[in-house]
């Protein structure tokens, strides 16, 4: 396969405050599709996450269950590995903000800043989220509380560093207007413009009034602000700033996958912080909305109240891996605010996996067994409906690379149903059970038989990023166990010669939805009393 470069996409490091919800999955399996997709296509790809355990919030969680921060953070990071590992998430580097390897990096990169004049000692009045660990200005705040999550501030004056992140602003506003890719969608950049053109204030990057966290180089009673800590990890992990292979290979990022609510500290204090330290600066940054529950956020505190199960180890169990993963992937538009409910959780997995694929699937197979004794047989008929069907599933590959070129996970999906669709359609209008009945249309039979078993083996290859186990477990029963699936496969017809189909199992059961709520509800309910 040709080599086409390298490939680096990283999520947010989710702080193990709590254990993760259906929110961090989503975000996490959009990055994982991405770094599937990128390694079928032939990059070498490096996909980065992690989890972001200092700061005040850890540091006091922790005191009031009585353990260390450390013992705190070790245990939910524990259940966040064993959550990726269910899901079969293929991240190349998962990065703790604790391990030595950061700590130790992150202060080299201080240092580099403070080399440079950017950083400096001086006094910190200001309005602090506990919350979010963001400082805000009187302008910022929203009915007088925190902007990001609506909690109250409070007062905090304390001796500080900061940083001038106001020397960068101008560099910042000609990166937005240069690079109109850096920051995606437009909406978020536009914002960001606004925001820098209102005027920069410098930014404190350190803390005295707690200890969980970096030291400053040569004055540790100061730990570093934690998101000058927790934003160095995509520098860190590739043993960055020092000139390494590792680093020199994948660095600058080619996407930074992150939520909305924190767009501005990847788009504007990030940046900053490497023009300073001299390094290159990532190519984009890419804003994803938000999850909603009754209209607003899915967080823990919501899961408490809720009806709808978010809990991914709870989901993944009832349903499996891909049907959770081709739900996120497919319901939602990148970049907008949607609604999660069981109820649209169920409907999709119904119709698109269980009644579109599935059937497909298994209709297909059971011919081939029942008409062909197995064998897929070799086309050598050819009408306008076969060529219709050909075309189409030929030219699927290509639009989904350009959907996924934009991060348009739903319409790549999409894009892939229309063939299932179009294939179950073309069984309806061939009629195989009526061509079996004469023995003169015997080829036109073999050659349904055939087009249904390349399309679908087509999308076996085209789901590879979105739902590889089923993809194998499509492979297995059209007899291509052995055959690795290569993207550009799927840009090809009739690949199939010598095979032979197999039932199995079923790739999705029919869920009774109505009975599937109610247990849903029951468990709900269940959890909620044991909060
Ligand atoms: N630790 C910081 C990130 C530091 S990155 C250098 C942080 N952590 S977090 O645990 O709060 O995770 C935030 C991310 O989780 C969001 O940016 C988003 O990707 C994901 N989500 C959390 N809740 C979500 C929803 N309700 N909906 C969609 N994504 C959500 O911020």
């Amino acid at each position: 396969m040709e080599n086409k470069g390298t490939y680096y996409i990283s999520t947010p490091i989710y702080y193990p405050s709590s254990n993760l919800h259906i929110g961090h999955t989503y975000c996490t399996v959009m990055a994982d599709a991405m770094a599937r997709f990128k390694r079928l296509q032939g990059y070498d790809v490096m996909f980065l996450t992690g989890t972001d355990e200092h700061g005040q919030k850890i540091q006091t969680k922790a005191i009031e269950k009585g353990v260390t921060p450390q013992e705190y953070v070790d245990e939910i990071v524990a259940g966040i590995k064993d959550l990726w590992a269910t899901m079969e998430i293929s991240y190349d580097d998962f990065i703790r903000t604790t391990e030595q390897r950061h700590m130790e990096r992150v202060q080299e990169i201080w240092k580099r800043m403070y080399e440079k004049g950017d950083i400096y000692l001086g006094t910190y009045e200001g309005l602090y989220c506990k919350e979010c660990e963001a400082f805000w200005t009187e302008s910022q705040l929203v009915d007088g509380c925190c902007p990001d999550c609506g909690r109250p501030v409070m007062k905090a004056s304390e001796e500080a560093y900061f940083f001038k992140m106001s020397k960068y602003a101008d560099r910042l506003l000609e990166l937005f207007r240069e690079n109109p890719d850096f920051l995606v969608p437009e909406s978020r950049r536009n914002e960001m413009v606004a925001f820098v053109e209102q005027g920069m204030e410098d930014l404190c990057v350190s803390r005295t009034s707690f200890d969980w966290g970096i030291p400053v180089p040569n004055d540790p009673k100061h730990v570093m602000y934690v998101w000058v800590d927790a934003l160095s990890n995509y520098v860190t992990a590739l043993g960055g700033p020092y000139d390494c292979e590792k680093f020199n290979k994948y660095w600058p990022c080619d996407c930074h996958l992150v939520g909305k609510e924190i767009v501005r500290f990847h788009s504007l204090i990030w940046p900053a912080m490497l023009m300073s330290a001299d390094l290159p600066l990532p190519k984009q940054v890419r804003g994803h909305g938000w999850l909603l529950l009754g209209g607003e956020k899915v967080s823990k505190s919501k899961a408490a109240k809720g009806e709808d199960i978010i809990d991914p180890v709870i989901l993944i169990d009832r349903y499996g891996i891909d049907a959770l993963k081709f739900f996120l992937l497919r319901e939602y538009t990148f970049g907008q605010d949607g609604s999660f409910t069981n109820e649209v959780m169920l409907k999709r997995m119904n119709f698109d996996l269980a009644n579109d694929l599935g059937n497909l699937l298994s209709r297909t197979v059971s011919m081939i067994e029942k008409y062909c004794g197995g064998e897929v047989p070799a086309a050598t008929t050819r009408d306008e409906i076969d060529d219709e069907l050909i075309e189409m599933a030929t030219g699927v590959a290509a639009k989904v690379e350009e959907r996924m070129n934009e991060f348009q996970f739903n319409l790549a999906l999409e894009e892939i149903w229309t063939l299932i669709r179009r294939a179950n359609k073309y069984i309806d209008e061939k009629t195989p059970w009526i061509l079996a009945k004469d023995e003169s249309k015997k080829a036109e039979l073999d050659t349904v038989m055939r087009n249904l078993a390349e399309s679908l083996r087509i999308v076996s290859i085209l789901i590879i990023p979105y739902m590889h186990t089923t993809s194998d477990r499509m492979r297995e029963q059209l007899g291509l166990a052995d055959v690795e699936g290569v993207w550009e496969d799927a840009f090809e017809f009739y690949k199939m010669d010598g095979c032979r189909a197999k039932k199995g199992d079923q790739l999705f059961p029919r869920i009774d939805i109505d009975k599937e709520l109610e247990e849903l509800y029951a468990l709900s309910e269940s959890l909620k009393n044991k909060n």
